[in-house]
Formats: structure tokens, sequence, C-alpha cells
């Protein structure tokens, strides 16, 4: 292994988190556990240099009074030992930072050799290790995590990998077409394509409800690929793209914070895969620092948050194939337009939704009854609340003539003025 770590071992401090960014900005590998890690896990850890205990010694939690296990003191390595109700965080601030620093390369010497080199070079050796020359599974959805780890997995045991890519027919215009493309004839990746959109929309037909539309698209994604995975012999393993957001509950019952399990697709217990999720220790921003240097493309590993039911949940009210088409090719020219004119990557989410309903209108000089599209650009730091983005008039009013020239049977386009709250950013 070729990292040195700081462990964070979690008595109950919500900085947890961030002091594990803090120590890895300062190119030192860090990890968080739960106070009660066992001696054999903390034993097999590699390149431990020291350990933080954070929350204090005799935190309360739950009521419950929290210490870390003898062995933990016993262990022969440096321990930072904090309790800083009522002081400042050692996550923050110059103080924090200089004792920090002053605990890491002088108590512990630990080398700054954290970098996404490093870390790909020994996910692949752990990776080979742990699967050996057993077969692994994987949903890959086009989406940034998936994307990395069928990356990281083609690296490290290439033909003994299988990605399954269901295209549930509400996917993105020129998405299914990219993870082909890239996965398939660039990286060589053995992928099985499934298109199931015939299948989804006619499970969707006539449902107008949005969380009942989320279920069906769920549950049919969960059947589709579990059919798949039953056609495919010898798999003994799933991997998973599970990032530390995650497996980090942050600021509730830290103790409980760090889970050994996670399964993020719902999958049947019955299908008895053993999980394989390297990224499970990364952030989101070194996950797409992962994805570039193993060669993904910019558009992929950059790629703006998508819901898991798509273009299900911008095509308003029950699915019909028209306006699911509609809304595919102008959020086409909206995103063509956005990273035409230096927004893409710039805004945080933007896209088009199609309501269920028509306005009069007129085309080739008669009366035409056709649908509209809303347009919706939003920042946000957490998605829990959102601002509009200002984008300029004259963009919008050019999307507008485009979207009403190209797209078949739209005749209107609106801008959503309104922030998150009261609007959520999808509108269902
Ligand atoms: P709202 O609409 O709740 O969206 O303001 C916040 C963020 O969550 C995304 N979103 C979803 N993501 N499945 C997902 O994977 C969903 O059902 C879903 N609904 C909303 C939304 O795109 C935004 O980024």
């Amino acid at each position: 292994m070729k990292q040195d770590m700081i462990l964070i071992l979690d008595l109950g401090s919500e900085e947890n988190p961030a002091l594990a960014r803090k120590i890895r900005s300062l190119g030192v590998y860090s990890e968080i556990h739960p106070h009660d890690i066992s001696q054999e896990t903390l034993s097999a850890l590699p390149g431990v240099k020291g350990i933080i205990l954070n929350g204090g010694r005799n935190r309360v939690v739950d009521g419950q009074e929290i210490d870390a296990g003898k062995h933990i003191y016993n262990c022969g390595l440096p321990i930072l030992a904090l309790d800083h109700k009522g002081s400042a965080p050692l996550a923050v601030g110059e103080d924090g930072d200089r004792q920090l620093r002053s605990f890491v390369f002088d108590t512990c010497g630990a080398e700054p050799n954290w970098n996404m080199e490093n870390f790909i070079s020994d996910q692949v050796e752990l990776i080979r290790q742990t699967v050996g020359d057993k077969k692994v599974l994987l949903a890959l959805s086009g989406g940034v995590d998936s994307s990395v780890v069928a990356a990281l997995l083609i690296k490290a045991i290439g033909a003994q990998l299988t990605c399954v890519h269901v295209n549930h027919g509400l996917l993105r215009k020129g998405e299914p077409e990219q993870v082909i493309k890239v996965f398939r004839e660039e990286m060589g990746a053995n992928l099985v394509y499934v298109d199931a959109t015939d299948r989804f929309l006619d499970k969707l037909a006539g449902v107008s409800e949005p969380e009942k539309k989320r279920k069906i698209i769920g549950a049919e994604f969960i059947r589709v690929f579990e059919e798949e995975a039953r056609k495919l012999s010898g798999i003994e393993f799933l991997a998973q793209g599970t990032i530390y957001p995650d497996i980090i509950e942050s600021g509730t019952k830290t103790v409980k914070a760090v889970k050994s399990h996670h399964n993020v697709g719902g999958l049947p217990e019955d299908l008895q895969f053993t999980l394989v999720e390297p990224l499970k220790m990364l952030f989101k921003d070194e996950v797409r620092a992962c994805g570039l240097a193993l060669g993904l493309p910019h558009s992929m590993v950059f790629r703006q948050p998508f819901p898991g039911p798509g273009l299900g949940v911008r095509c308003l009210g029950a699915i019909t194939r028209d306006r699911l088409e509609a809304v595919r090719e102008s959020d086409a020219i909206l995103r063509e337009e956005f990273a035409k004119n230096g927004l893409e990557g710039k805004v945080w989410q933007y896209f088009t939704a199609i309501p269920d309903i028509k306005s009069v209108g007129v085309r080739d000089n008669k009366r035409a009854d056709e649908w509209c599209v809303i347009i919706r650009a939003v920042n946000t730091i957490d998605a829990m609340t959102a601002s509009v983005e200002n984008v300029p008039f004259p963009l919008l009013q050019h999307i507008t003539q485009r979207i009403t020239n190209e797209v078949p049977g739209v005749n209107r386009v609106l801008f959503d003025l309104t922030p998150k709250p009261t609007g959520t950013i999808e509108w269902e």
C-alpha cells in the first residue's frame, strides 16, 4: 500500500467528515471508523500512522457514555483525543489547523502521499485481492459514481467484470449511446445493454401520481437487473458506486455513522452477492478526480445531478411517448445552448419539464393546440434550498426559438422563476 492514513474514531462529533476532508487536504489519507472498531479491523487497516478520537472521552451519545476500547489506547500509535465541546473544532480555524498539522506530520510522521494515482493503484491491488479469479457484476447507469466504479474495475480485473446498462426509456438524449461508446467501444468492457423502454412505458401507462411513478420505475429497474443477473453464471460479487457521503449520516447519531453494509439499489437478498464498493471512502469531488485520472470523458465525470427516475418525473402526469420525446429533445437543446454559452459547470442543475397541458398557438398560419415546455435552472449547495440562475434574457429567447422551431408539438416555452422553497427543484 502506498498511502499513510490518519484514522478518525467517531466518538460522536459532527465535525468528523470535515475533519477527514481537512486531513486529506493536507495530502494525507484519512478514514472515519466507529469508536468500537475491533482490534482485528484496526490491525487490518493499511498505513495507519495515528488515531484521532473525535468527540472526546466519555462523550454521551443516546444517553450512553462512550469511549474507544482499551486496545485502541494500547495499540502503540499516537493518539489525539479531542473533546471540543465549547472550544474551536479541529477542522476549522487557524489554531485547529496548526494543531492538526503538528499532530499529523510531527507526532505521527505521516507522509503527504495521498493522491489519485496512489489511490487508484492501491484500489486496483485491493480489488484483485478481494475478487481473485471470480466474476463481478455492476449496474452501470452512466451516472458519475457507477461510471467511475466501472472504469476502476476494468483497470483492475478487466474481463471478469460484466456491466449491465438498463435503459428505462427515461434517459436523456444520447446517454445510452455514450455509455455504450465509452465502456464497450473505448474501454472494452463486457457490457450488457438492455433496452427496456417498452416494458417501463407499458407499466407507467396512465399513471399520473408522482410517487407511484417513482415506485414503478424503481421496482421495474430491480426486476430487469435481476433477470439479467440470473442469466449470467458464476457471478460472486456485486459492485456498487457507494460513495462516502452515502455512508456518513452527518450530524445524526454519529456513533452509528459509519455503516459497514450499504445496499443502495435495494436488490433482493437472494441474489447473494458479496459487495465491492471501491469508492466508499471518497467524497464526490474525489470521485470526479478519480474518474478523470482513469480517462473518463469530462462530460461524464462532471455530469449534473440526474434523478434515478429520469425524465419520468419531468414528463408531468401520465407519461405519453410524444411528450416524453418533447421533453428529451428540449432538454438536449437547453444543454447544448448552456454549454455553448459557458453555463455548463456553472449552473448546478438545469433541465426542461413538460406539463400535461396544451395551449392555443399559431403554426403555418393556422391555429394549433400544442404543448408547452418549462425551463428550470437552479443553483444550490445541498439541494435543500435553491435559487434561480439569472439566465441572460437573449439566451432564453434564443432557446425558446429553437425549442418551438425544432421540437414537434411544442409552441410555448416558460421559464420557472421560483426558488426552493416554495418550489422544489423538480416539478414532481
Ligand atoms: P427536489 O425536487 O426535491 O430535488 O428539490 C432535489 C434534488 O434531488 C433530485 N431528485 C431525485 N433524485 N430520485 C433521485 O435520484 C428521485 O426520485 C429524485 N427526485 C428529485 C433532484 O433532481 C434534485 O437534484
